[in-house]
């Protein structure tokens, strides 16, 4: 069981850099990382049609990689399909990714703040909830940045320094514009262009993401589990795999920046 991996997934690399923050404060643990590229992007389907393919998907990998503990690392997915999820594997930790409003509310000075987000999760119910319970007295702008999404997914390697900075310039600016001087990473995709998104925003303005909790979460439900690794063992270098067809090459840059080795995909899922 304590050798067992962690899965961590999203619609694409959006989740690679939780996957990173795991891998600082548990360097033991084997990770496994699925990208579902084969039903990407998330943020522009109906949360129903999230849900099932998120099911669909996790029960999957859960029956061939037999995880000890699952990271949703993607706020669409886990807005979705947290709650069928938790029900589908009973047994099982899951984890979610919650928008860090909290933080970012908490440490405003302008008491306005912006959330970047997809078109699907800019939009649901549980982010007004969200708001409404940590936000309090603070104006909270949201923008749906599904093309920053596409952008990191497909061209953070390929695009020049002024197209990223241009990406990243047009999702933060109405933000600035309302007076926002933190910047809510609401889509896991966008921690891949933080710098360049708090640079785009200007001096005052943050970015906040909610990577540290995560991973304490994730070390917490393992503790309480009596299932971390146990060390000193050589810190495992982790997969990465995808769904639908072969990983491309933009997919094998990501699993190289973040010290993973290409496994094989994950088949046999309805299209
Ligand atoms: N990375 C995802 C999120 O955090 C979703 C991106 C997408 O597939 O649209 O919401």
């Amino acid at each position: 069981m304590n050798d067992s991996p962690i899965l961590v997934l999203d619609s694409g690399v959006g989740g690679l850099p939780y996957l990173e923050a795991i891998r600082e404060r548990l360097p033991y643990e084997r990770l496994e990382y699925l990208a579902d590229s084969g039903h990407f992007p998330y943020g522009l389907k109906s949360r129903g049609e999230v849900e099932r393919i998120v099911r669909l998907v996790v029960g999957r990998a859960v029956a061939e990689l037999r995880p000890k503990l699952v990271v949703v690392a993607c706020n669409t997915a886990s807005q979705a399909a947290l709650a069928a999820l938790r029900a589908d594997h009973p047994e099982l930790p899951v984890v979610g990714t919650v928008p860090a409003i909290k933080p970012a509310a908490e440490s405003t000075k302008t008491r306005v703040i912006g959330v970047l987000a997809t078109a699907a999760a800019v939009r649901d119910p549980y982010l007004d909830e969200l708001v409404a319970r940590h936000a309090r007295g603070v104006r909270v702008v949201r923008k749906g940045a599904q093309e920053l999404v596409a952008f990191v997914e497909k061209r953070l390697f390929d695009a020049t320094e002024e197209e990223r900075r241009a990406a990243c310039a047009e999702a933060v600016a109405p933000l600035v514009e309302a007076g926002a001087d933190r910047v809510v990473l609401a889509c896991t995709h966008f921690l891949h262009v933080a710098a360049e998104l708090a640079e785009a925003a200007g001096p005052g303005v943050e970015t906040v993401d909610s990577r540290d909790g995560v991973a304490r979460r994730v070390e917490y439900l393992l503790k309480e589990r009596n299932a971390l690794a146990s060390g000193p063992l050589p810190p495992a270098r982790g997969r990465l795999r995808v769904t639908g067809a072969e990983p491309d090459a933009t997919m094998a840059r990501f699993a190289e920046r973040f010290g993973l080795e290409p496994g094989p995909t994950l088949g046999d899922l309805d299209p």
